[in-house]
């Protein structure tokens, strides 16, 4: 989302290009996408006083060194991966499990990338559906594009994430192909593709998800989120959680995926990574994108901005929409204030078959979790906690005193979410 505090309205999107077609990295020389949504978002310069821009440009600067240099580090590791099959690396093991592929093998898994069998396109690449026949297995192919430094860096990042992690909620890396100038990714295929497919722009013959698959689905994704926060060593920073990465299986299982933009946690006394501000507008934390400082935080902003995404089937961010309504979190954190809203907010292809109840406490993990101070928001842990319980209350349609109505009033604050949501 844009730069809240930065001008002191969350509506203010200065800062943001928004031609869909115009949102790359300016460090990026690539050809623009049409389903282009990550950028580089705003940065720390862009909300800084003239007085101060020289130390500003000064760090950012230094900045741009040190991940340059990381960039480099990451590059050398992907290369040894693909010269000595991982042996040498020092995470060399873990990436084992991610098999090396010739462009060979994936130009005969995907019928030399024949146009029906492409999934879909996002900002570094395209997406196919291929097969393996030595395994019989169906795979999903990302292809990035050959010019891009981002994509580079994307890759790099993305098989040292994903190859070193393993959780039920986050997609499966089987391969990866570096040869020559060629850069790709293989997936286990995901056969009900991402979440925004089932949330926005429905076809008419495709049926709207029901509340209790929703909250299924956000738990999951939390779940993932956990992992990487909580349970990696070294924790990662997620930094792209959003509709079109939470992937669905049989039974709308969620999984993440798309890992480029990950980063490790700070670690010892530090509370932040430095980096440029990269994401998606909309999701984006504002704090994160003000300062240029990455925290665990900035994902859990995320979480909320996709949570509400969910209950009220809106987007994280809607040009068509009156200018007041085209930013979620914006529209969203006026109505927070007052339990009559609520029902007006829930999204209207639920055609009223979800539970007051659940509604206003999943309502009430959102605000929390999109609040404007990054240490307001609740840990991942007691988010997750949170959206089980969710999960457990169940939607009944033939229960009608689920649908009774309570007197409350939302207030984010501090205090353990879990047990603030049991107590509406
Ligand atoms: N493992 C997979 N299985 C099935 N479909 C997939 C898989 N991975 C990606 N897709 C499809 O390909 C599309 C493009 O994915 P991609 O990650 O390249 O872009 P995006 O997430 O839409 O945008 P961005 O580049 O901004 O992240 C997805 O929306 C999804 O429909
Ligand atoms: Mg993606």
């Amino acid at each position: 989302m844009g730069c809240f505090g930065c001008s002191g309205h969350s509506t203010d999107d200065s800062d943001f290009p928004r031609n869909k077609n115009n949102r790359r990295n300016a460090n990026n020389s690539n050809k623009n996408k049409p389903h282009d949504q990550r950028q580089a978002v705003s940065g720390p310069s862009s909300c800084s006083s003239s007085s101060s821009s020289s130390v500003k440009n000064a760090s950012k600067e230094s900045v741009r060194k040190e991940e340059a240099s990381k960039d480099e580090e990451l590059l050398m590791e992907v290369r040894n991966m693909s010269l000595h099959g991982g042996e040498d690396s020092k995470v060399g093991k873990a990436i084992m499990r991610a098999q090396l592929f010739t462009f060979d093998q994936v130009i005969a898994a995907t019928g030399n990338f024949r146009s029906d069998y492409l999934l879909g396109e996002g900002g570094f690449g395209k997406v196919y559906k291929g097969f393996l026949e030595d395994t019989n297995e169906v795979v999903a192919i990302k292809q990035l594009d050959q010019d891009s430094l981002q994509g580079s860096r994307e890759f790099a990042a993305e098989v040292l994430t994903l190859s070193t992690a393993e959780h039920p909620n986050l997609v499966k890396l089987i391969g990866f192909c570096a040869e020559d100038e060629q850069r790709l990714l293989l997936y286990e295929y995901m056969p009900l593709g991402s979440l925004e497919n089932h949330l926005h722009d429905l076809s008419p013959d495709q049926k709207p998800l029901d509340w209790n698959t929703r909250m299924e689905i956000a738990a999951g994704a939390a779940r993932g989120l956990e992992y990487l926060h909580v349970k990696m060593k070294p924790p990662v920073i997620y930094r792209d959680l959003k509709c079109s990465n939470i992937l669905l299986g049989e039974g709308y299982h969620a999984r993440l995926s798309d890992f480029g933009l990950a980063r490790v946690g700070p670690s010892g006394d530090k509370t932040h990574v430095s980096t440029r501000v990269m994401g998606t507008y909309g999701y984006c934390a504002p704090d994160y994108a003000m300062t240029g400082q990455l925290t665990f935080k900035s994902d859990i902003y995320s979480l909320g901005v996709v949570l509400l995404e969910l209950i009220t089937g809106r987007k994280a961010v809607d040009y068509s929409k009156d200018r007041n309504e085209q930013y979620l979190v914006a529209w969203a954190r006026p109505l927070f204030k007052d339990r009559r809203n609520f029902s007006q907010m829930v999204d209207p292809l639920l055609q009223g078959q979800y539970p007051m109840k659940g509604l206003y406490q999943a309502l009430a993990v959102a605000a929390m979790c999109v609040q404007e101070q990054p240490n307001m928001r609740p840990a991942i842990s007691d988010v997750v906690m949170a959206l089980n319980y969710l999960t457990v209350q169940k939607y009944d349609p033939n229960n009608s005193a689920q649908s009774s109505r309570r007197s409350m009033t939302l207030s984010p604050g501090k205090g353990r979410v879990a047990d603030r949501v049991k107590g509406f």
